[in-house]
């Protein structure tokens, strides 16, 4: 099985989306886990517990890049749409009986790659948007607790 781990050229920069990521790919490991054990209860628990924080984290940014009058949020939000529906069709299958086991490998193997490649084209385009956003408003808050 191919290994899907954070790595350093992951980083956006803006702490908040790093921890989120590092979170996601811990939830990964933790279906591998599952996976080894074939404990069919921890599998549905943890694909469950991937999906819905890569679902939550997904609208997460969407809220940032809208803060951040990111130009193609349009088209961003899209990608996470797409991704939400193949994510929760994993869940139906699932939910209908499906072996989990197999349903889990699919999962991992694609959030892993979806993510991987997610983070360092579409993610990494937000990244100037947001973090000036974030400045903008950290530094207006200083004024005013300074100048006020
Ligand atoms: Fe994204």
């Amino acid at each position: 099985m191919q290994q899907f781990q954070w790595l350093p050229e992951f980083e956006t920069g803006i702490d908040v989306i790093d921890s989120q990521h590092q979170r996601i790919f811990e939830y990964l490991l933790e279906v591998d886990t599952a996976i080894r054990m074939q404990s069919h209860e921890s599998i549905k628990e943890v694909v469950h517990s991937l999906i819905d924080y890569s679902i939550s984290h997904n609208a997460f940014e969407e809220t940032l890049m809208e803060r951040a009058d990111y130009p193609i949020l349009a088209a961003h939000a899209k990608v996470h749409e797409a991704f939400r529906n193949r994510a929760l069709s994993y869940e139906h299958r699932i939910e209908n009986g499906e072996d989990c086991l197999k349903v889990a490998k699919e999962v991992r193997s694609d959030i892993g790659l979806w993510l991987t490649n997610h983070i360092q084209r579409d993610d990494k385009d937000y990244v100037p948007y947001v973090k000036k956003s974030l400045e903008g408003g950290f530094v207006s808050r200083m004024k005013k607790r300074f100048f006020a």
